[in-house]
């Protein structure tokens, strides 16, 4: 009986000592799985997502220092429309959502079915009539920003 009793009682401390050393455990080794998974997934990283810089030295935007040149980001299509002005709006056409929108003869046109929109985005005929999302633009020295 005692024998029987003292085994129990062995077995009990025997899972008190695991449960705390476990408990021990999962706090010293999991912190830093818990700090992680309190970070939220969805927090954009990166301060310049709301804004595309683009250097107009590189080869892939020096077109911009000629008027009449355009170049797509990101889905925006930024024009050089002149010596001192560009023009930034977005890609995605607002008649049927084609993105298709391109920089033509000093306004912004859509061949899918001919919408046009003037510098300003605005609709230049009854299929552009919903005109364009515009977005800022700044130079700076030889940086072109686009604020989004
Ligand atoms: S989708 Fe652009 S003109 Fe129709």
């Amino acid at each position: 009986m005692n024998e029987k009793m003292n085994r129990l009682e062995f077995l009990k401390s025997l899972g008190l000592k695991g449960a705390s050393l476990f408990a021990v455990y999962c706090a010293a080794s999991g912190l830093s799985s818990c700090v992680n998974e309190s970070i939220d997934p969805t927090t954009p990283t990166g301060g310049t997502a709301n804004e595309l810089s683009l250097d107009l030295t590189s080869a892939a935007y020096s077109k911009l220092n000629t008027v009449g040149n355009y170049v797509i980001v990101s889905g925006i299509v930024i024009a050089r429309v002149s010596t001192t002005s560009f023009a930034a709006v977005t890609q995605t056409c607002s008649h049927e959502g084609q993105k298709r929108v391109v920089y033509n003869a000093g306004e912004f046109y859509c061949p899918a079915h001919g919408a046009r929109f003037d510098t300003a985005g605005r609709g230049l005929n009854s299929t552009g009539s919903r005109g364009l999302k515009t977005y800022v633009t700044t130079l700076t020295g030889t940086t072109l920003k686009v604020t989004l």
